[in-house]
């Protein structure tokens, strides 16, 4: 018997300011977009913004449903429409925000484990890293790819036929 140890690396940054202009820029989208959610039922919204290769910038919140398993999270609804609308761009990073009770999180919410099988799928239909940037007031955790979010992961490597 042998214990393997996976390791996620998570740098965290005390403030906005820390980032560069095209990250601060994309925080700064995400966190503007907030209330383009459509959260009727909880109350607690997301919003996503994707930083394209193409210089192009997608984003996406949660849309709920009546029927509550319907409605998507911010995260799959900027990637997936990434993804449609530029099949050819490489997503570099996406950056979460999440809001409710009048205000942003303290702490940054991670992605739900839906979220982040869909975005290691792009991450690996495009080869190549997804950055994540967790937004919260007092902290930002930027993680450098999706795999660390997700070890163990399943993909589309187990469904190769022979
Ligand atoms: N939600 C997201 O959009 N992203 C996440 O990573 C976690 C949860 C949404 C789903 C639902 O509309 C609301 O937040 C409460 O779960």
């Amino acid at each position: 018997m042998r214990l393997k140890e996976i390791v996620t690396k998570v740098l965290e940054f005390d403030s906005e300011s820390e980032f560069n202009t095209q990250d601060s820029d994309l925080i700064k989208i995400a966190k503007a977009n907030i209330n383009h959610a459509y959260s009727p039922y909880s109350k607690f919204s997301v919003s996503a913004a994707i930083q394209l290769d193409n210089n192009e910038t997608v984003t996406g919140t949660n849309q709920e449903n009546a029927a509550y398993p319907s409605g998507l999270c911010a995260e799959r609804v900027a990637m997936f429409y990434a993804n449609s609308k530029f099949p050819e761009s490489k997503p570099l990073t996406i950056a979460i925000a999440a809001f409710t009770n009048g205000d942003f999180l303290e702490v940054p919410i991670p992605p739900c484990g839906s979220c982040r099988q869909v975005l290691l799928e792009s991450e690996i239909r495009y080869k190549s890293p997804i950055r994540v940037i967790l937004i919260g007031k007092s902290k930002i955790f930027l993680l450098e790819n999706v795999k660390s979010l997700l070890p163990l992961s399943f993909d589309g490597g187990f469904l190769k036929v022979k």
